[in-house]
Order: structure tokens, then C-alpha cells, then sequence
């Protein structure tokens, strides 16, 4: 069964609380963070006071995709305001290894996220480190954009490599995962989903349950 992580950035945030009871209704698993620094990518997105705001209301673990220079300045930051799961970009990362490390010292699962054009080859030297990779269909920083066909078969061959290395990874698609798409990402291996403006925040909180079950079941 896939895991469900909506992407907070896409909620409307003038009904966050009502929507954040949806969708832990509708039985996600996550809560996909988005974080932007306006310096690794274009824009900014949300912060650890949005965390702490969410979990006043939800117990669901959230998954922090940190698109931000220099990301091993704020593990500490992140991990403390509740993240359950810390993915910085791998080409971010001097010291990938030490950084995947430093979250799982602080009881964080640890994650790497690649860009479309970013190759995959180096996640072979981290697989005893990583939890999760977060195979990013679309340039990171903004939603609504146009899923990237070559990034599809990066899917199977991070899950080629890490059957190989013997060790169990979450695979998560994140960019344009919706009906469209979706079956195509599942089949190439992804097994988390990352649900923003296209695929879930199109539909009204009334109908979360049935579109979760049916990216669950895919
Ligand atoms: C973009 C973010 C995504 C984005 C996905 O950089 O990482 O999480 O919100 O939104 P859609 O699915 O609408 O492209
Ligand atoms: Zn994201």
C-alpha cells in the first residue's frame, strides 16, 4: 500500500486547521513540508512555525524536504520543531554521509532529495545511511509545474540499487503526482506520494478519503 503525504504548501491556509482534520481523516500518512530559503531555489515556502502550528492540531508525522543551502545548519532546528523524517538535496550536501548520520543521531529518519537532472550513482555509497530518496519530478521550488518523463526510470534504478545493496528504502515522488501520472510513478517503484495542487488540493476536503484510498491502493 503507498504512503500519502499531502504538500502543506498547497493547502489554503486561511482553513489550515479544517483541512489538517480532513486530511487526517482521510487516513494520509504524512505531512509533506515544504521548506525554501529564496537562495538554493527561487521562493520561499514554510518554516518550522508552520510545524509547530500542525502538530497543535495533528499527531501525523511530518517529512521535511529542505530546499536550502547548506542544510546541516538547520537539522538541529527542524528535527526539534517535530520532523519525523529530514530530506535535504543531495547537491547540497559536502559531506552527505556525515549530514544522513547527524538525523539519524537525533532519531529522525534520514532522506535525500535528487533533482530531475541530478544522477543517482553517489546513493550507492549511502544505503546503509538512508531511510528515504525523494525523486523530485519537477525543478524544485514551485507547484503546479510539468512533470520530467526522465526522471521515471531514475525510480526503478533506485530501486534496482537498493535491492541489490539488501537494504528496504521509501521511494517518494514529488512534483505533479496526480490521476495522470501516479500509476506510471507507482509502477516504476515509487511507494510515497507526495499530493499537492494537482492531485489532491483540486478536490474538496468532503472527498479526501476517497481520493487518499485511491492513490493508497494504486
Ligand atoms: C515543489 C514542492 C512540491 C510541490 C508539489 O518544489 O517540493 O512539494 O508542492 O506540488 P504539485 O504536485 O502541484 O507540483
Ligand atoms: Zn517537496
Amino acid at each position: 500500500m503507498n504512503k500519502i503525504s499531502p504538500s502543506v504548501m498547497c493547502i489554503d491556509m486561511l482553513d489550515l486547521e479544517n483541512q489538517l482534520t480532513a486530511l487526517d481523516q482521510a487516513g494520509i500518512d504524512l505531512y509533506h513540508i515544504d521548506i525554501m530559503d529564496g537562495h538554493y531555489v527561487p521562493n520561499y515556502a514554510l518554516s518550522t512555525y508552520t510545524m509547530q502550528d500542525i502538530a497543535r492540531v495533528s499527531k501525523t508525522p511530518m517529512d521535511v524536504h529542505l530546499m536550502v543551502t547548506n542544510p546541516e545548519q538547520y537539522i538541529e532546528a527542524f528535527a526539534k520543531a517535530g520532523a519525523a523524517i529530514i530530506t535535504p538535496h543531495l547537491e547540497t550536501l559536502v559531506h552527505p554521509i556525515r549530514v544522513l548520520k547527524q538525523i539519524r543521531s537525533l532519531g529522525k529518519k534520514a532522506g535525500i532529495a535528487v533533482n530531475p537532472a541530478t544522477d543517482i550513482a553517489p546513493l550507492a555509497y549511502m544505503t546503509d545511511f538512508l531511510d528515504l530518496v525523494c525523486v523530485m519530478t519537477v525543478d524544485p521550488g514551485f507547484a503546479g509545474q510539468t512533470l520530467i518523463p526522465s526522471t521515471i526510470r531514475k525510480i526503478t534504478d533506485i530501486r534496482k540499487m537498493f535491492e541489490a545493496a539488501g537494504k528496504p528504502i521509501d521511494i517518494m515522488v514529488d512534483g505533479q503526482v496526480k490521476e495522470e501520472t501516479a500509476p506510471t510513478l507507482v509502477a516504476a517503484g515509487a511507494n510515497v506520494l507526495v499530493l499537492g495542487s494537482s492531485g489532491l488540493f483540486k478536490y474538496k476536503p468532503e472527498e479526501y478519503r476517497r481520493v487518499v484510498e485511491h492513490y493508497k491502493n494504486l
